[in-house]
C-alpha cells in the first residue's frame, strides 16, 4: 500500500472499538489521515481527539451535551461523514441499529467500510450486499472472528470451504449451573474472562446472543448457509475461528485476544503492514488450549438467533431490536438477565414473521419489538 494516506471516518470514535481504532491509526499516521469522527454523547472525550488528530469533520448525536460551534448535530451526523469526499474507510464502530444508514451511505458511495457494528449485517445484510453491488463499496470485518475467516479463505474459491466454526469465549457463565445464570446480576454480567468491551457486546457475549449475531454476519459475509456454520466454545478466545474446506483441510486464524489487528486487517485487506506492535506469538505461553460445545439450553438467546436467521425476512431485525432492548432494560437494572432471551422469543413469536424487503419495513420491526419487550415488561 503506498501514495497519498488514506482518509479514514471512525463513526462511534469514543467507544472501546474507536479508541483502539484510534490508536492503530495513530501508530500507522504515514498511511491514514483521521478525516471524521462522531461520538454519541461524550463531547468530552470527543474533543480530546479531535484536538489530537484534527480531522475536517467532528459529529455528535445526542442534543444534550454542549458541542464545538463547527461540530455537526444530530444523529444524520454519521451519514454525512460516512459519506464525505475526503474519506476513503468508514470504520463503523458505532453499537446498535443506529449504525445502518451510515453503512448504506458509505458502501452507496462506493467506500470500505470496516465493519465492527453487526448489528448491521444482521438487521439488513441483503440490503447492505446490494448497495455494495450498486456503490461499488466493500464489507470488511472487524469482527476477530470473521476477520480470522477472511485471512483464512484469503482469496480461495469460496466453493471450496464447507465449514465455517465460530468460536466462542463462552462468557462469564460458561461453567455456571443454568438456573443461576438467569439470576446472573449486572455486575456478574459485565465480568468478560478475556475481552474489554463496550457494556452492550459484553452483556451479549454473557448471553450469547453475540454468538448468534456473528453467526448472521458470518452468512451475509461470506455467503455460507446456517447449516454450514456452527459455533464451538473456546475459553482462553486464542483461536479466532476455523474454515473447514472441502477436503477436509481445516485452517485457524489465531492471537493472543486484542482487537488492534483485526481493526488495522480491515484498514489494509488484503495487504500486510509490518510495524504492527503485536508481539511475536508463543504458543506455549498460551496453552493449554480447549474447546467444548455449547450448553444451547442454559444459553436460549443462541437458538432463537440461529432460528430468525434462518427465518430471514425481518426476522433477524426483530431479534436484534428485541436484543438490544432488552439488554438496554437489564443494563438499567429493570429486567432480569433470564428475561433477555424470554423478551426475543416472545417478540419473535409476534413479530418474527415480518417481511423485511426494505429499508423502512426493516426499521418499522426494529421499532415495533423494542416496543413488544418494553410492553411485555411493563417499561
Ligand atoms: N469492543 C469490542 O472489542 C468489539 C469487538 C467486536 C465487535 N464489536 C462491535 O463494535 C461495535 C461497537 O462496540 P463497542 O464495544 O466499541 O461499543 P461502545 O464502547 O459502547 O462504543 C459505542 C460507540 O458508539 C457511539 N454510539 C452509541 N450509541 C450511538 C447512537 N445511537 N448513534 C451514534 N453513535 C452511538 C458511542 O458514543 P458515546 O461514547 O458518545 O456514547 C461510542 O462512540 C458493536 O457493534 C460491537 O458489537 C466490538
Amino acid at each position: 500500500m503506498t501514495g497519498e494516506p488514506r482518509g479514514v471516518a471512525i463513526l462511534g470514535s469514543t467507544g472501546s472499538i474507536g479508541t483502539t481504532a484510534l490508536r492503530v491509526l495513530q501508530r500507522h499516521s504515514d498511511r491514514f489521515r483521521v478525516r471524521a469522527l462522531t461520538a454519541f454523547r461524550n463531547a468530552a472525550l470527543l474533543r480530546e481527539q479531535a484536538e489530537l488528530f484534527k480531522p475536517t469533520f467532528v459529529g455528535v448525536v445526542c442534543n444534550g451535551v454542549d458541542p464545538q460551534s463547527e461540530w455537526a448535530c444530530g444523529a444524520d451526523c454519521l451519514v454525512t461523514a460516512a459519506q464525505r469526499g475526503d474519506v476513503d474507510i468508514v470504520i463503523n464502530a458505532v453499537v446498535g441499529a443506529a449504525g445502518l444508514d451510515a453503512t448504506l451511505a458509505a458502501v452507496h458511495a462506493g467506500k470500505r467500510v470496516a465493519l465492527a457494528n453487526k448489528e448491521t449485517l444482521v438487521m439488513a445484510g441483503s440490503l447492505v450486499s446490494e448497495a455494495c453491488r450498486r456503490g461499488g463499496g466493500e464489507i470488511v470485518p472487524v469482527d476477530s472472528e470473521h476477520s480470522a475467516i477472511l485471512q483464512c479463505i484469503g482469496g480461495r474459491n469460496p466453493g471450496d470451504v464447507r465449514r465455517l466454526i465460530i468460536t466462542a469465549s463462552g462468557g462469564p457463565f460458561r461453567a455456571w449451573p443454568g438456573e443461576r445464570v438467569a439470576r446472573a446480576t449486572v455486575a456478574d454480567a459485565l465480568q468478560h474472562p478475556t475481552w474489554r468491551m463496550g457494556r452492550k457486546i459484553t452483556i451479549d457475549s454473557a448471553t450469547l446472543a453475540n454468538k448468534a449475531l456473528e453467526v448472521i454476519e458470518a452468512h451475509f459475509l461470506f455467503g455460507l448457509s446456517y447449516d454450514q456454520i456452527e459455533v464451538v466454545v473456546h475459553p482462553q478466545s486464542v483461536v479466532h475461528s476455523f474454515v473447514e474446506f472441502v477436503d477436509g483441510s481445516v485452517l485457524a486464524q489465531v492471537g493472543v485476544p486484542s482487537m488492534e489487528l483485526p481493526v488495522l486487517y480491515a484498514l489494509t485487506h488484503p495487504e500486510r503492514l509490518t510495524d504492527t506492535g503485536v508481539p511475536p506469538f508463543d504458543p506455549v505461553e498460551v496453552s493449554p488450549l480447549t474447546f467444548e460445545r455449547v450448553r444451547t439450553a442454559d444459553f436460549p438467546a443462541l437458538k432463537l438467533g440461529l432460528a430468525a436467521g434462518r427465518l430471514g425476512g425481518a426476522a433477524p431485525a426483530v431479534f436484534n431490536a428485541a436484543n438490544e432492548q432488552a439488554v438496554a432494560l437489564f443494563l438499567e437494572g429493570r429486567i432480569a438477565f433470564g428475561d433477555v432471551p424470554r423478551g426475543i422469543a416472545s417478540a419473535l413469536d409476534a413479530l418474527g414473521d415480518t417481511p423485511g424487503d426494505t429499508r423502512d419495513a426493516l426499521v418499522a420491526a426494529d421499532v415495533a419489538a423494542r416496543a413488544h419487550v418494553r410492553e411485555m415488561f411493563q417499561c
